[in-house]
């Protein structure tokens, strides 16, 4: 597989180190994962050009900041979600501006798909045949439903018993092979980039590949144009792997860059408090993580102990001045039976963290009445029916 587009090129985040686009995902010098730049200088008019037109919004419409050019995406509709203004929640914690990213709304009912997008047809770009993922569920149901649309193989290995009924139904239906793997995900991500390196006809999506990263970071964009060209105080992120609350740091990053907004939002991940090794490594003042051997908690889609975006992560909140909680399982419940009976919005357990976090950080004063708050909701809640 050769890269054909060289309007972007990989750069080491820990070392600086920039690279031709290739099917490699860490650096060969340090090690570490790439991120990928663009010049924005060149981009920035074209991209605010493109931003005249008028709404729907979808992950496509910021093309002129993505890493494909000529290929035709391969698309089933992907972002475009409501950005929902809070009522009742709002008011019962003391709030004035708080909103909930619906990512359930995407075609596989995950904010996976706006990568998957990007990534799947970065596959068709280097004529790959199969794709393969590690996955908690979500990311499996989407790349096996863009697999699907594109005529692509794809090779899925799961925890075994540890995801969601309607995940795996999805991964099934769309037709992916599915390994179910002795140990939990961070095992199966390992096998999994072991299996790519060793083999040229297999394309890893999951997001260490950058471009995942490129199409997640449209959320934040969205954001920025349903508010009205500002960009929120605070976004509040569950966390598993970590490439969410990198890519939508990047987005306001690179939002920063271009001069469109003046301020970029506190970055608030929020992990399982059984699976917490970043919010742990925060609160100690590491600048690394030490990875849990045994995650464990009831939102299976953040049971992760080794996130392989961790640095890009702890990067993201400390140049946000942002932080990383956690919740217990009892508070993700509470915050999902809050989130569902207050607002209508049913979001699977893992996205419940987000407002478990936010319920912490009114309480210690992270966030303040009158903060512009984002709680972006990543899946929906009837994946996992666990919850009756
Ligand atoms: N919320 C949901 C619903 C998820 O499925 C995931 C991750 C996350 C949050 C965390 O995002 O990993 O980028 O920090 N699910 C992955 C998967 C791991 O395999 O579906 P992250």
């Amino acid at each position: 597989m050769t890269a054909t587009n060289q309007q972007h090129l990989f750069r080491c985040i820990q070392c600086d180190a920039r690279l031709n686009p290739s099917n490699r995902f860490s650096c060969p010098r340090c090690g570490e994962l790439l991120e990928i730049t663009y010049d924005l200088n060149v981009i920035r008019s074209a991209f605010i050009a493109s931003l005249k037109k008028p709404p729907p919004y979808s992950v496509w419409r910021y093309r002129k900041l993505l890493p494909i050019t000529h290929t035709q995406p391969v698309s089933i509709g992907e972002g475009g979600t409501s950005l929902t203004k809070s009522n009742r929640l709002a008011r019962k914690l003391g709030l004035s501006s708080l909103y909930f990213k619906n990512e359930g709304q995407n075609p596989t009912a995950s904010f996976k798909d706006r990568g998957m997008t990007v990534v799947i047809t970065r596959a068709i770009e280097l004529s790959a045949r199969t794709v393969i993922c590690a996955s908690t569920g979500n990311t499996s149901a989407s790349m096996a439903a863009y697999a699907a649309r594109a005529g692509l193989n794809a090779l899925v290995l799961i925890p075994s018993g540890k995801i969601a009924k309607g995940k795996l139904v999805q991964a099934i239906i769309h037709g992916a092979k599915i390994t179910k793997v002795p140990g939990n995900f961070d095992f199966a991500l390992k096998e999994a980039r072991k299996m790519a390196e060793r083999r040229d006809d297999l394309y890893l999506v999951n997001s260490i590949n950058p471009y995942r990263v490129e199409g997640q970071k449209t959320t934040s964009f969205e954001l920025w144009e349903q508010l009205e060209n500002r960009a929120p105080d605070a976004v509040f992120v569950p966390v598993g792997n970590a490439g969410n609350i990198s890519a939508i740091w990047k987005g306001f990053r690179e939002l920063k860059e271009l001069n469109l907004i003046s301020h970029t939002p506190k970055m608030i991940g929020v992990q399982a408090a059984g699976a917490a090794p970043l919010a742990r490594a925060y609160a100690n003042g590491k600048d690394r993580i030490d990875p849990w051997a045994r995650p464990e908690t009831w939102a299976s889609a953040i049971r992760i102990g080794a996130p392989a975006s961790w640095r890009k992560a702890l990067k993201a909140v400390h140049e946000s001045n942002g932080s990383i909680l956690s919740a217990t399982d009892e508070q993700i419940r509470r915050a999902q039976r809050l989130l569902a009976d207050h607002e209508g919005i049913f979001g699977e357990p893992a996205s419940a963290a987000a407002i478990a976090g936010l319920i912490t950080a009114r309480r210690t004063g992270l966030v303040h009445p009158h903060d512009v708050i984002v709680c972006v909701i990543t899946g929906h809640g009837l994946k996992d029916q666990s919850v009756v």
